[in-house]
């Protein structure tokens, strides 16, 4: 029923759950499920979403699967239209694909209700989005934007007012908490929709492209402010970015490509947990459950790879040959 984030709603919402009868409905949602996609904390198996607008469909995801570790830092990269903001909005329960499964703490979020879901994006997500005006409301300080949501939470005020504060000085703003939006920098503002995110303490803190709006300077304090925080507060985080800088400050990225992980990049030596990264990362391809892999586009180019191949067992590998290389390698000289 509620699919997007908006705070007028998030009221709404409070109210909907304040009915016993309701309240028990959610347990049972939320308690009731198995606990499928253990092992990883969050899931996705064979995502597909399809949207269709008009007579148009669009396959978003075509088969998508990832496993996240939690108090995992992991990057979501990938070209404009290839997917990221559809895996984000399924992750965090804004959105639900057209088939595949996918499970969040053990959590299969496909089989909660309505209301469960709604409980899920208020209790276990944070969202932190590209623009700021959809993360702050502007006529509220950074100190009141960061309580709004632990107020509809029904925190009391002293609590709030101390976890407000504490997370303002986890992203180093605690001498910016009396500014409204208007009187913060692009960087500034997106460090207290971090605050903000963080707010109802989520398990898992979701950000599509939160530095693509700042320059890079503001982008490293944003990402260091990521890190800071997962490490602090053991929050799996997933970034979503154009920007491919982002593998020197996460534990590992993940290429989309076609509505599907096509790469995974892993940092060779890890790193320690109170500093950011800076070993190298190995890029590897992504099989997937039902053994398909992308060729980078740049060996299919260089190799000239094009409709069949003919795949080859060799010695300790696959060799993947253009047919006509293979046929020539069967002719007599
Ligand atoms: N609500 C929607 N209705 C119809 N088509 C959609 C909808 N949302 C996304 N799409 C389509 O699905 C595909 C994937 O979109 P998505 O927003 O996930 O891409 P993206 O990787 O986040 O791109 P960008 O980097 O530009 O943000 C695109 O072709 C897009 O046009
Ligand atoms: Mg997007």
């Amino acid at each position: 029923m509620f699919r997007r984030w908006k705070w007028p709603l998030a009221i709404q919402r409070v109210k909907s759950i304040s009915g016993r009868a309701d309240r028990q409905q959610v347990r049972d949602d939320w308690e009731g499920t198995d606990q499928t996609g253990a092992g990883a904390f969050a899931v996705c198996q064979g995502l597909v979403k399809i949207y269709k607008v008009a007579d148009l469909e669009t396959v978003a995801l075509q088969g998508l699967d990832l496993e996240v570790r939690r108090g995992e830092i992991l990057g979501v990269i990938g070209n404009s239209g290839s997917g990221k903001s559809t895996l984000l909005n399924i992750l965090g329960g804004l959105d639900l694909p057209s088939a595949g499964r996918v499970f969040v703490g053990g959590q299969d979020l496909l089989e909660l209700s309505d209301a469960g879901l709604s409980r899920y994006r208020r209790e276990k997500v944070g969202f932190v989005w590209q623009q700021s005006s959809r993360n702050l409301i502007p006529y509220l300080t950074a100190l009141e934007n960061v309580q709004l949501p632990m107020m509809l939470m029904g925190k009391p005020l002293g609590s709030r007012t101390a976890r407000a504060r504490e997370l303002l000085a986890s992203v180093g703003l605690e001498w910016r908490m009396s500014h409204r939006q208007s009187q913060l920098s692009g960087g500034e503002q997106q460090r207290v929709a971090i605050a903000v995110a963080m707010a109802n303490a989520p398990e898992i803190l979701l950000a599509d492209e939160p530095t693509g709006e700042v320059d890079t300077d503001a982008a490293i304090a944003i990402y260091g402010v990521f890190h800071k925080i997962s490490r602090a507060y053991g929050t799996t985080v997933i970034i979503v970015s154009h920007d491919r800088t982002i593998g020197s400050f996460v534990d590992r990225v993940v290429a989309v490509r076609d509505g599907k992980v096509s790469t995974e990049a892993t940092r060779r030596e890890r790193e320690s947990d109170d500093e950011l990264a800076t070993g190298e990362m190995e890029e590897l391809v992504v099989l997937d459950s039902a053994g398909r892999l992308q060729i980078p586009r740049e060996l299919i180019e260089r190799f000239g790879l094009k409709g069949r191949v003919r795949v080859e067992a060799g010695d300790g590998h696959i060799a993947i040959v253009p047919v006509e290389a293979a046929d020539r390698k069967g002719q007599p000289k």
